[in-house]
Order: structure tokens, then C-alpha cells, then sequence
């Protein structure tokens, strides 16, 4: 099987393209990925000469490198390539809009021209909107995005379920909750409160902190991905959650203890504005059709993540301060003046 992931250098996507090649001996994986502030080449650097992974950079807004790619001849699509981060929505939504819708829809059209089999879209649980304290959304929950970044997934989603209604494009759409794990850029709350703890910074809480989050861990989402492109139904939505949505003053406190720093790092500050309270899913659906149950408990998930960025804070550093962008430049370019230079000689 031949998958297309676009986005797959980001904090899912690699971890997906890990787990598939791993646990699956018969797969290929194209990543195609921009390489936008948040897409780390890093992140797949173990697996950069693995003979069943090919890195091409492109945009997905890009119909001509996007039709390039894709006429290689491909299985499935899951397509993960996005702007994901809620406060850069809230300061400049215009690149949010550009990725997510139009680079959806561009995606779209050439899953219609190469007739691919199967096409996923990436989508998340705040496209639903803010869940009052007793509800755990299900996928017929009327949309209610609040933010920029939710808007523009939620018209992507829109557009999904059009080509799949009106060209029969096989499509399926999963709404996951916040995902957390190993390659997270860190500008999102785990990575950066573990990120700033180890440095001894303050850690920066919206409002109360009592916003909850259905934390899920991103080695559980990838099986539920990988469950979901075996058996699948086209046509469907499924949402994928821990079911135990958690307080950020939790994380936060659970994050210092095991770090063994001082909750005196905590400071308060000013709230995201429009900020959306809690998320909480019901992904029922998904257990009892396709036999997907999330595996990592919040206190063992998160105790790999601190272990594991406590381990690995040279790309902690390098993310914070840029330096793994120059690996596409180091490690692509120079092969391809290499084969132009062969190139030229024969
Ligand atoms: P990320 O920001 O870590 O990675 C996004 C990747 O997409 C990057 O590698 C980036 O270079 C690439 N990209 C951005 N614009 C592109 C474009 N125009 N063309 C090609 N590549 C482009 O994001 P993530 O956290 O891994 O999220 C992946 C997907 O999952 C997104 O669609 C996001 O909306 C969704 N999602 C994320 C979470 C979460 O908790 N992280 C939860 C639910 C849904
Ligand atoms: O719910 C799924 C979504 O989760 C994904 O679709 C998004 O791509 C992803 O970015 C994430 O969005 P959130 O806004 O929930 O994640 P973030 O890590 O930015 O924030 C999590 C919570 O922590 C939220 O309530 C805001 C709060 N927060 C965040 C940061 C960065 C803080 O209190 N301080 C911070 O510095």
C-alpha cells in the first residue's frame, strides 16, 4: 500500500509515518510537506534513508506539485498538512485560510482527477466548539467553530463532505482531540511548559487554567489512523478521544512534579481571547465499529513525554531556536547537486 501523508515532517505526521512503517511491512510512505516554522525534518531523521520513505517538498496549495506528486499512482491520502496553532489564528487568520481551505480543496481536486481510493481528512474537535461541563460531543454535533484556525478547519471539513457527496470521492473525516507525545513544536502547551520548566522560565497559564482538554497520546491517535485507513467506512466522521478531559492547571502541576520544579514557575497572564473552555469527545463510534480504545493513560502518556524531552533536549533547543531548519538544506540539496553533478559528468 502507497500513502500520500502531506504534512508529515509536523508533531502527527511523523509520528504516523514512524508508527506505519514500523508496524507495517507492506506500506510505502510519500511525505509531502511544506516545511513551514513547524515542520521538522528532524523529527524523521532516522528514517530518512529507509527504502520504503520518500520526503518531497511541496505545498498543497500548489496544484502543479500536488498533481505531480500524486501521479505516481497512490493507495490513500491522509492529509495532516495545516496551521495549527490557535494564538497565531488569533494574530494573522489569512495563512490559516490559505492552508487549510484552499490547500484542502486543491488536495480535492486531485484526489477526483487520480481517482484515489481512499482520501482522510485530518480534521479536530474544535471544529464542534466549547463543551459545557457535562456534554462529550458525538460526530452529529452541529458545528460551532470559534476561533480562526477552528473556522478554517471546519470549512475544510465542509468541503470534504461536498466531494464526497457530489463526485463520490471516498473520504473520511476524523476530529481527534489535543494530541500529546515526543516531536511536539514547542509553542503548544506540553512541549512548551516542559520546554521552559527544564530551563527554569516562567510557565505562562491562559486566564485560570481551567480550561480542560481531552489529552490523547499521539501513539494512540496513529493506530487509530492506521485502524481507520484498514477498515474505514467512506462516507464517515469519527472522533477519536481519551474520554477524560483534564484541567491545564492539572497538566501543568503533573509536568513540575515530575520535573521536580517549584509550582512558583506558574504565571498567570492574560487569557487567549474567545478562548474555548473545555473539548471533550464521545468516540464511541470508532470502539464499537472499528475496535479502536486509546491504550496510554494520561499518567503513563505523560510520563514517556516529560522522559522523553528530558532525553532529547538538544531538538528541544534546536527547535526553540531554529537550527533544524537548515536541515532540509543540508541533507537535500547537497544530494540533489550530487546527482546533478553525476548527472552532467555521464
Ligand atoms: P504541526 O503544526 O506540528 O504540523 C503541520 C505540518 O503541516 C508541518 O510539517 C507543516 O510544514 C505542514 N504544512 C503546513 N502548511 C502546509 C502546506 N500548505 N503544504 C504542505 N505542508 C504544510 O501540526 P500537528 O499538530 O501535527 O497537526 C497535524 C494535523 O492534525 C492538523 O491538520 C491539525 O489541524 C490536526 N490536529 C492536531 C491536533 C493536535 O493536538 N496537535 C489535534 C487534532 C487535530
Ligand atoms: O483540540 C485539538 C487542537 O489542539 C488542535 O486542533 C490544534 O491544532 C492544537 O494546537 C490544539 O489546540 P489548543 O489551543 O487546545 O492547544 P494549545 O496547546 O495551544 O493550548 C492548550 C490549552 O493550554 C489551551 O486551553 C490554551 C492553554 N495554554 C496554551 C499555551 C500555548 C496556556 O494556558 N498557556 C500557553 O502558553
Amino acid at each position: 500500500m502507497k500513502i500520500l501523508v502531506t504534512g508529515g515532517a509536523g508533531f502527527i505526521g511523523s509520528n504516523f509515518i514512524r508508527h506505519m512503517l514500523l508496524e507495517c511491512n507492506d506500506v510505502e510512505i510519500v511525505n509531502f510537506d511544506k516545511l513551514t516554522y513547524s515542520g521538522n525534518l528532524e523529527n524523521l531523521a532516522d528514517l530518512a534513508e529507509n527504502s520504503r520513505y520518500q520526503f518531497v517538498r511541496g505545498d498543497i496549495t500548489d496544484a502543479t506539485s500536488v498533481a505531480e506528486v500524486m501521479a505516481q499512482g497512490l493507495d490513500a491520502i491522509v492529509n495532516f498538512a495545516a496551521e495549527t496553532h490557535v494564538d497565531r489564528s488569533i494574530e494573522n487568520a489569512a495563512p490559516f485560510l490559505h492552508s487549510n481551505v484552499m490547500g484542502t480543496l486543491t488536495v480535492l481536486e486531485a484526489v477526483r482527477k487520480f481517482r484515489i481510493k481512499l482520501f482522510i481528512q485530518i480534521s479536530t474537535d474544535e471544529v464542534y466548539g466549547s463543551a459545557g461541563a457535562n456534554d462529550s460531543f458525538t460526530e452529529d454535533q452541529i458545528l460551532d467553530p470559534r476561533s480562526p484556525y477552528s473556522a478554517s478547519k471546519a470549512a475544510a471539513d465542509h468541503l470534504v463532505n461536498a466531494y464526497a457527496h457530489t463526485y463520490g470521492v471516498a473520504a473520511i473525516t476524523l476530529r481527534c482531540t489535543n494530541n500529546y507525545g515526543p516531536y511536539q513544536f514547542p509553542e503548544k502547551l506540553i512541549p512548551l511548559m516542559i520546554a521552559n520548566a527544564l530551563e527554569g522560565k516562567p510557565l505562562p497559564v491562559y486566564g485560570d487554567g481551567m480550561q480542560e482538554r481531552d489529552w490523547l497520546y499521539v501513539e494512540d491517535y496513529c493506530r487509530a489512523i492506521a485502524c481507520v485507513l484498514k477498515t474505514g467506512k467512506p462516507g464517515e466522521v469519527y472522533n477519536v478521544s481519551s474520554g477524560t478531559p483534564t484541567a491545564n492547571l492539572v497538566v501543568i502541576k503533573t509536568i513540575l512534579k515530575m520535573l521536580g520544579k517549584p509550582e512558583s514557575l506558574i504565571q498567570f497572564v492574560t487569557d487567549r481571547p474567545g478562548h474555548d473552555r473545555r473539548y471533550s469527545l464521545d468516540s464511541s463510534k470508532l470502539r464499537r465499529e472499528l475496535g479502536w480504545k486509546p491504550e496510554v493513560i494520561f499518567e503513563e502518556g505523560i510520563g514517556r513525554t516529560v522522559d522523553w524531552y528530558r532525553k532529547n533536549q538538544l531538538w528541544l533547543q534546536r527547535a526553540r531556536s531554529g537550527e533544524y531548519r537548515n536541515y532540509y538544506e543540508r541533507h537535500y540539496t547537497r544530494r540533489e547537486e550530487t546527482f546533478t553533478k553525476a548527472g552532467t559528468k555521464s
